[in-house]
């Protein structure tokens, strides 16, 4: 009989009831989400108000989601889940991960520029940055006609979804690789920014004296039909969050040399990507 008995004893019925999954795959992960959610409820001895403090989270993620944020993304995110999914589904031979988090900010067809397109279309004022790099693929070899999709945030620490200041689209676009796999781009340098605060994910980072500021980056999709699509940020240099990312999503491999010229008028950042073989698979985009 599935009665319970004691705390510890739903979980065996649970599981139980779960067993006749079809999907093998779903029946796994359910199972073992709910041996860890049981477990993680017995172990801190979760109250009935935090029980409840802890679904009113949830449906506020949701409903803070919108046109141009999403907040379930930023949950995940500032929990480190995010990096760690990006990490442990990228790994080179070396054990590092050319990946990180996509973030709540791509929006699928950005606009198709020529090479050497400037992607700042608002007349956007900052430090003008040259970006350069190659894609190859694992054995090294440059791939042709792969889409670099860029997106950043403004130098005053703003996506163009985020601020009526710039024009729509502003800061990103797509760029083909040519013939020996290069691109090259020209934009404004990037600021650090903090992630949204005004939702939930910012009531939990005051809680938790943790403060909102990204290192200055710039995201890139790189992709190619009979490649993983790779998902990915390079991180300034020279930036003082550099060690402590809210969103956890900084590696060595990820952060990029952006060099300022002598005059100090302006900047070149030079990054190369490499693509495994796979299934190119897009994501959601986050936002529409
Ligand atoms: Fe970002």
């Amino acid at each position: 009989m599935n009665i319970a008995t004691s705390p510890g004893s739903v979980l065996g019925f649970t599981l139980d009831a779960m067993n006749r999954t079809p999907d093998p795959r779903l029946r796994s992960v359910m199972a073992s989400l709910t041996r860890h959610l049981h477990a993680f409820v017995q172990e801190v001895k979760l109250t009935e108000e935090e029980f409840e403090q802890a679904l009113e989270f949830i449906v506020a993620i949701g409903h803070a989601t919108g046109e141009t944020k999403n907040e379930v993304v930023l949950a995940a995110d500032i929990l480190g889940v995010s990096t760690v999914v990006a990490l442990q589904n990228n790994q080179d031979p070396h054990g590092e991960s050319p990946a990180a988090l996509l973030g709540p900010f791509w929006r699928a067809n950005a606009p198709a520029c020529a090479l050497g397109d400037n992607i700042a279309r608002s007349g956007t004022p900052g430090i003008p940055l040259e970006v350069t790099g190659t894609v190859r693929d694992h054995r090294g070899q440059p791939v042709a006609d792969a889409m670099v999709d860029v997106w950043q945030a403004s130098p005053v620490g703003l996506y163009e979804n985020q601020d009526p200041a710039q024009e729509d689209m502003n800061l990103r676009g797509r760029f083909r690789t040519d013939a020996e796999g290069r691109f090259h781009f020209r934009s404004v340098r990037p600021a650090g920014y903090p992630v949204p605060t005004d939702g939930p994910c910012g009531v939990l980072l005051r809680a938790q004296q943790r403060h909102p500021n990204r290192p200055a980056h710039l995201h890139f999709m790189v992709s190619k039909p009979g490649h993983k699509v790779l998902i990915t940020q390079v991180f300034a240099d020279d930036d003082e969050n550099l060690e402590s990312d809210p969103t956890f999503g900084v590696t060595r491999r990820l952060i990029g040399r952006f060099a300022l010229a002598p005059d100090g008028r302006s900047a070149s950042m030079h990054h190369d990507f490499e693509l495994e073989p796979g299934e190119m698979k897009f994501p959601r985009p986050p936002i529409p």
